[in-house]
């Protein structure tokens, strides 16, 4: 039988904290109360993805600036660190506006979820790593979906305009709907969850 690891439990349980922070859409935190919900149950078929790829090695860099920080956002950050070796990365390479080296410059860490860590498919929970200066291409999927942002990055919801929720912040994207991201000098981080 699978037993959850406790430093999966202990970012889980950051996290969870994370995604009902007032900064947040309601939307965003009502569909985290949905995803953490099933999350309680763990689950996993084995099936990590094994793979590394260029950008994981922008990790230390992106969460660098949060490590020492006392709040949750510092405490996620340690906590990733501590579930390195155990993430399932993954790249998407479909979309379109992307960057041209978008591919190379980014990676998903699956945590929850297909291919991750607790390898599931109920739900997602893991977060995108873009390089300095890498626009990420446009996409829609059938899941709404959450984020909270651990560093700078902008945002785009089909409507022309690009925003920066803010560190400990974060956005909604309802069901179908297409929406991109990038980042500035630094890279981007932002941890998502999904209720597939
Ligand atoms: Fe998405």
């Amino acid at each position: 039988m699978y037993t959850r690891h406790d430093d999966l439990a202990n970012f889980i349980r950051i996290a969870q904290r994370l995604f009902q922070a007032q900064a947040l859409p309601a939307a965003a935190r009502q569909l985290a109360v949905k995803v953490f919900e099933r999350i309680e149950q763990p689950s996993d078929d084995g099936r990590r993805n094994s793979q590394r790829y260029p950008a994981c090695d922008l990790l230390d860099s992106a969460l660098a600036p949060l490590l020492d920080d006392p709040s949750d956002l510092g405490a996620a950050a340690r906590a990733i660190k501590s579930l390195e070796a155990s993430i399932g990365w993954q790249r998407r390479t479909s979309g379109s506006n992307g960057s041209d080296d978008y591919v190379a410059k980014h990676v998903h860490g699956m945590i929850c979820g297909p291919g991750g860590m607790e390898s599931r498919y109920d739900v997602q929970l893991g977060f995108s790593l873009l390089a300095p200066l890498t626009r990420y291409p446009d996409h829609r999927h059938p899941p709404e979906e959450a984020y909270v942002l651990l560093s700078a990055g902008e945002f785009w919801q089909g409507n022309g305009h690009w925003f920066d929720p803010g560190i400990g912040a974060g956005l909604h994207n309802p069901p179908n709907s297409p929406h991109a991201m990038r980042s500035g000098t630094t890279p981007l981080f932002a941890i998502w969850c999904l209720l597939v």
